[in-house]
This record gives structure tokens, C-alpha cells and sequence, in this order.
């Protein structure tokens, strides 16, 4: 499963694609809103920051096809390659995915809570689709249980079309995606980090920097003291 960040935040976009093996970068309208950049200057921005090698993911927030397709392409020559406009899982939404996909225009089916909405938009060609675990948990519904069916409907029917499961709001529900076969999951900042820590094994390493011989020692800019 590949790790993509939910966030738009360049500082913090900077500092974790060092730290962590990072896929890329999703947003919604909501996320781009919570910056203080222009929204051209943050598109741009965050494909500087994350360099040509990693995916960003932007959604288009127009509602009739032809505007869908309008703005896919703006903000795709916006956002540089490799781009994916998230479309949401409309009947307009599938129709614009159609007409993107026949131009050639990386596309993330966004806003799926169902497995049909999910197998539609991949018959309709989508590069990703993005199923909402947290919000389809907060309403008494099972997140996970729908990954895990979209999972196996790609693979029962043989449709290249992957899964980035999204909408997140702890470490147990981004660990049961991914052993539901997701081939993408997108975290904030705070769960990214949240997926790492340990206590043991803070505490494990406080225990061998107590007993080790110390970094300095190793360092090629100290010189190893002699033995005793
Ligand atoms: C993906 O980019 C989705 O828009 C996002 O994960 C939704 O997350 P939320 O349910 O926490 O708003």
C-alpha cells in the first residue's frame, strides 16, 4: 500500500516527504481552504514542494460535465504531471470521467461510500477511486467492509483501477485497509506520525542509547576514542 498525504500544507508536506516514504499528496476543496496562499499559488506550490516524481491529486468543484472537464484541465496544467483530478461519484461526476478519460486526463473518482459507486467509476475508466472510511464509520456504516469490497470487485473483474482509501481518523482503520488490499491510503500529518510511534519502541531505543557506545563515537567528524 502506498502512503499519500491528505494535507495542503507545504511546511508540513516538506518535512514528512523526507521522513516518510510519500506517494504523493491529496486535497480537497475543504483542505485547500484551511491555507492562507491564493489557490493557484498553493497548487503550484505544493508541486514544487513534492517534486515531478510524486502524484498530486486535485479535486474539480464545477458540477456540469463540460465545466468538470474545463477545470480538470486547467488545474491539471496547473499542478503539473503526474496530476489526478478527483471528480466526485455523481452521475454528472461519471460523465465528466468519461469524457476526462477519453482526453487522456489522469482521473480519482472522489467522494465514494458505495461499492456500485465505486465499480461505476471504474467501468468509467478512473484511474483511483476514493472510498470515505471515517465518514461512512461516523454514520453506523463500516468503512473498512466497503474497501474491502471494491478490493474485490477490481479483482474479480480485472479492472486496473486502484483503491486510495481516504477520510481517516485512527491508526486501526488505515491498518485494516491495507490488509483489505488497498493499493493506496492518504493520512493527515498527525496519523502519518501516529502510524510510526510506539511507546516500546521509544522506549527501546532510550534503553540502547543508555547501554550503546554512543553516536559521536561512529560520527566522521569525531575521532573514535581508543580502547581502554
Ligand atoms: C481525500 O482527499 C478526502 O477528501 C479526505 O480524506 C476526506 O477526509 P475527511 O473525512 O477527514 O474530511
Amino acid at each position: 500500500m502506498l502512503y499519500l498525504l491528505d494535507t495542503a500544507n507545504r511546511e508540513e508536506i516538506a518535512v514528512l516527504i523526507e521522513q516518510f516514504p510519500i506517494a504523493g499528496v491529496t486535497t480537497n476543496p475543504t483542505i485547500l481552504a484551511r491555507e492562507s496562499e491564493p489557490f493557484e499559488e498553493l497548487v503550484r506550490g505544493i508541486r514544487a514542494t513534492i517534486g515531478p516524481e510524486r502524484m498530486l491529486h486535485v479535486q474539480t468543484s464545477c458540477e456540469d460535465p463540460t465545466r468538470i472537464v474545463e477545470e480538470a484541465l486547467a488545474l491539471r496544467d496547473l499542478a503539473g504531471p503526474p496530476f489526478f483530478a478527483k471528480v466526485p461519484v455523481t452521475a454528472l461526476g461519471i460523465q465528466a470521467i468519461m469524457r476526462l478519460k477519453k482526453q487522456g486526463v489522469g482521473v480519482t473518482a472522489t467522494s465514494v461510500f458505495t461499492q456500485q459507486q465505486a465499480l461505476i467509476a471504474a467501468r468509467a475508466g478512473a484511474d483511483f477511486v476514493a472510498p470515505y472510511v471515517n465518514r461512512l464509520d461516523n454514520i453506523a456504516s463500516n468503512g473498512v467492509a466497503v474497501v474491502n469490497d471494491i478490493v474485490h470487485l477490481f479483482r474479480l473483474y480485472g479492472l486496473s483501477t486502484r483503491v486510495l482509501a481516504a477520510s481517516f481518523k485512527n491508526v486501526e482503520q488505515v491498518h485494516e485497509v491495507s490488509m483489505a488490499g488497498a493499493h493506496c491510503a492518504t493520512v493527515a500529518p498527525e496519523l502519518l506520525k501516529l502510524l510510526l510511534y510506539h511507546p516500546l519502541t521509544d522506549m527501546s531505543v532510550a534503553e540502547f542509547k543508555k547501554d550503546g557506545p554512543g553516536c559521536p563515537r561512529w560520527s566522521s567528524d569525531v575521532e573514535p576514542e581508543p580502547p581502554a
